[in-house]
């Protein structure tokens, strides 16, 4: 059955948060056990769908998962007996790709269908399959279902010709096992990234220059045990950030590493938002007045696109106008018509662009989570909004955030989750 958050806007929260481990780091490194017979413990693992449907995918190709405490699994893919992905679960998630090379260097066979994931834009596969072939794969396609051989992973030379995130990453975990070198240029950089091949290398891998542009990869026969602590979600982090700044409220935001965000920050300063940095926590507190400024989406470490839209919300509060040019996925900005609904005053100029206009009351009102993020800055409008609000599919917000209505009532939301 369906579910729906009923939240009472208006008012000012208070208290501390915990950050969760990162969703986008343990997709990828639940994948990457694939690359090994030997058991892996993962730990920090949040509690949501995406995490749970690639789990699902992963005990349907025989890898043996076992949750051993609240966020700790043991891991062992002793043997891959299916090669084929579930198709029900793969279309749920974008980082079922990333399952392939694993995959294919232990079983010479994968077959998948097109990922599936949020809604934000067309999301090609084009660099994966580019990427697969260079390194050895033959690829035959037949009504949107892929079939990837090899007789042998070899190492070569790929330049990447847009930086992708889970590109990299895929072609990072297909080279890992490759006989000889690969050379990966023009990667994406992001702390994820980082985290996966820090591990991997512990594990046995010969990975080099994960967090520059350049990755060099030494196939390596196997690797070994080894056990993963996800880093924090900085999208979480960030997210709490922006909705207390959106709510003029006081929050604490902990076990977080501010060093993620610091594009964030750089326009939380131009805003005028109150906040301070430590270590490991981020604390935000009540702004008299928030400055506009612009924002343009870009790969790490620039200003992430996952919080494009919680910061468009936090733009409607904003005295004066500002451009959000959303650069990577042009399906997503669409949502601004939701806030629109709400009383909020952005014009669209295109897919990638549109213009915000503050400050603007907002109203509570029936709405519909389109995805993740778009779905998270939803709820952050609802509770600076007037009155009440109900936002319908939130399976969507499920995907990404972890008990979402139970940590923000333990800083004064008024938000429930109704059947
Ligand atoms: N692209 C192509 N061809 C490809 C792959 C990507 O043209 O074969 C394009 C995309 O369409 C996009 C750009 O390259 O315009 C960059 O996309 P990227 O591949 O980096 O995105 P992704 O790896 O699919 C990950 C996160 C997203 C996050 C983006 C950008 C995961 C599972 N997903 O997506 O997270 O928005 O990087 O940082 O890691 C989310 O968590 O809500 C989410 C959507």
């Amino acid at each position: 059955m369906s579910e729906k958050f009923i939240i009472e806007g208006g008012k000012k929260l208070e208290g501390e948060i915990e950050i969760n481990g990162a969703k986008n780091a343990a997709l990828k490194i639940f994948a990457a056990s694939l690359l090994t017979d030997q058991e892996w413990q993962i730990e920090n693992v949040p509690q949501v769908k995406d995490v749970f449907n690639e789990i699902e995918l992963l005990r349907d190709l025989g890898v043996q998962i076992e949750k051993i405490d609240e966020r700790i699994y043991k891991v062992k893919a002793g043997d891959i007996k299916n090669t084929k992905l579930r198709e029900d679960l793969a279309k749920k998630i974008r980082a079922s790709i990333i399952l392939a090379g694993p995959i294919l260097a232990r079983k010479g066979e994968v077959e998948f269908i097109y990922p599936g994931g949020c809604v934000i834009g067309r999301r090609p596969i084009d660099i994966f399959l580019d990427g697969f072939k260079t390194l050895g794969a033959e690829v035959t396609e037949t009504n949107g279902r892929f079939r990837l051989t090899t007789s042998g992973l070899r190492g070569n030379n790929f330049v990447f010709p847009r930086v992708s995130v889970t590109g990299t990453e895929a072609l990072i975990l297909t080279a890992v096992l490759a006989k000889g070198k690969t050379i990966l240029k023009n990667t994406a950089q992001e702390p994820e990234i980082k985290a996966l091949v820090d591990f991997l290398n512990k594990c046995g891998a010969k990975i080099k220059g994960t967090g520059t542009s350049t990755i060099e990869i030494e196939g390596v026969n196997k690797l070994g045990k080894g056990t993963f602590k996800l880093i924090p979600d900085r999208i979480e982090a960030g997210t709490f950030a922006i909705l207390a700044a959106a709510t003029g409220s006081h929050i604490k935001i902990n076990n977080c590493n501010p060093q993620h965000l610091e594009s964030l920050w750089l326009h939380f300063k131009k805003t005028g938002v109150n906040f301070e940095l430590g270590e490991n926590f981020v604390q935000v507190k009540p702004t008299p007045k928030l400055k506009t400024v612009n924002v343009t989406t870009h790969e790490y470490p620039g200003f992430v696109t996952d919080l494009q839209p919680p910061f468009t919300v936090l733009m409607t509060q904003a005295e004066g106008q500002s451009l959000i040019h959303e650069t990577l996925f042009e399906s997503r900005l669409l949502y601004t018509d939701i806030l629109n609904q709400m009383g909020g005053n952005i014009i669209m100029c295109d897919p990638h662009r549109v213009i915000v206009n503050g400050p603007t009351r907002l109203y509570g009102k029936t709405i519909t989570s389109p995805d993740i993020r778009a779905g998270i800055a939803l709820v952050i409008a609802a509770l600076v909004a007037q009155g009440t609000t109900t936002i319908e599919n939130i399976e969507q917000i499920d995907r990404g955030y972890e008990k979402i209505e139970e940590r923000l009532q333990k800083i004064g939301a008024s938000i429930k989750r109704v059947k």
